[in-house]
């Protein structure tokens, strides 16, 4: 869809990256990383003092205390966090369990491995997870479940009762949990992030993996890291280690300082709630209907009453005629999965939103 959007100039609400501008102070901070000399290898688990205020950080936000020695590892990316946790206890013939829309990483670093994706579909309009169904789906070769929240494409987020049949799925059993949380912050209304940092239990057995580029409006920057037991963190490691082996020093002196000043990361679920609500009073002129967004930068919108197209077709047709591009839901299931339901990014400058919108009136203003 972003070659479509570049091929139509039209604006592009599909790919999710923000368009306006990080800090300064933290562009600033890796200059002065680089001028400072910082700019060979760190160490191969990530700069230590980096480590060291990330678990301070979770100590801070979710009460665990975790060792940054042995179980905080810095990644080029959450990609490559999930890609190399994966990797670390797969087997080929293993099964995975994921929910489907899911992120399109997913099931190629679980096939890549010889092992099986089992998707299981959240529950259409509001996307919850049906556990009977996911019960079904367990056998003997089950390795691993891979969760996502906040959640993309959907943005729903965890409930209490989800962390609690999840508790009752994997009890007992040798399931590992791989934690997308990568928009541990962009999550709305003062909801809480339902790590399973804060579940000893479910702790035990999950790779939990973050993204420093949505955090800090980075995404280009491709910075994340793991958080695992120190059992699990000493077989990732062994991957990591003659994979990539260690990230960007300039980058990681520049976030461990950056990381001191809590309120950048604090204030961003306000920060695009703010873009989610102004977006989503924008959208109230056109006849796309809202389906709730609890977090992420993406809100879904049904259009189930104009047309009978194909997400695909209507997205081609909505970049190609209307000038704005999305993504069709559709795209996030291994056998697409029909709803009517496209994907905005709303992680826009206000001037871009308002310019989108305009274009989807004139849009459904020329279909009259
Ligand atoms: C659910 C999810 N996980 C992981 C990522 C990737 O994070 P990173 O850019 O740090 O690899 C994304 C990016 O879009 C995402 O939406």
């Amino acid at each position: 869809m972003s070659s479509l959007a570049v091929k139509h100039q039209a604006i592009n609400l599909g790919q999710g990256f923000p368009d306006f501008r990080m800090d300064e102070k933290l562009v600033e901070l890796v200059h002065k990383a680089m001028r400072d000399g910082n700019n060979q290898y760190v160490h191969m688990c990530g700069l230590p003092s980096l480590r060291e205020r990330l678990a301070a950080k979770v100590k801070d936000a979710y009460g665990t205390t975790v060792n940054p020695d042995t179980e905080i590892t810095i990644t080029p990316g959450g990609t490559y966090a999930i890609y190399t946790a994966f990797t670390t206890i797969l087997q080929p013939g293993d099964e995975v369990i994921l929910f489907e829309p899911a992120y399109d990483s997913y099931i190629p670093n679980i096939e890549i491995n010889g092992a099986v994706a089992v998707p299981v579909q959240l529950e259409y309009p509001d996307y919850s997870i049906n556990w009977e169904k996911v019960k079904e789906k367990v056998t003997a070769k089950t390795k691993a479940i891979i969760i996502n929240s906040p959640h993309n494409p959907t943005g729903r987020i965890l409930t209490e009762n989800d962390i609690e049949q999840l508790r009752l799925l994997v009890k007992d059993t040798g399931i590992f949990i791989i934690s997308d949380e990568v928009y541990e912050h962009l999550i709305f209304e003062g909801k809480a992030h339902l790590s399973m940092l804060r579940y000893p239990d479910l702790f035990e057995r999950s790779f939990v993996c973050f993204s420093f580029g949505k955090v800090y409006h980075c995404t280009g920057w491709k910075m994340g890291y793991c958080i695992a037991p120190d059992k699990l963190m000493k077989e990732f490691r062994k991957v990591h280690q003659f994979n990539c082996f260690t990230c960007n020093s300039p980058a990681q002196y520049a976030l461990e300082e950056f990381l001191g000043e809590k309120e950048h990361y604090l204030q961003l679920g306000a920060f695009l709630q703010k873009k989610r609500d102004h977006f989503a009073e924008l959208m109230k002129a056109t006849p796309f209907q809202p389906l709730p967004s609890y977090g992420s930068y993406f809100q879904l919108y049904s259009y189930a009453s104009v047309s009978d197209e194909s997400e695909s077709d209507f997205a081609v047709r909505l970049t190609e005629k209307g000038g704005v591009a999305t993504i069709p839901v559709s795209a996030f299931y291994k056998t697409p999965v029909d709803n009517k339901v496209l994907r905005f990014c709303f992680a826009k400058k206000e001037a871009t939103l308002e310019a989108a919108v305009n274009r989807l009136l004139s849009f459904f203003e020329k279909q009259r």
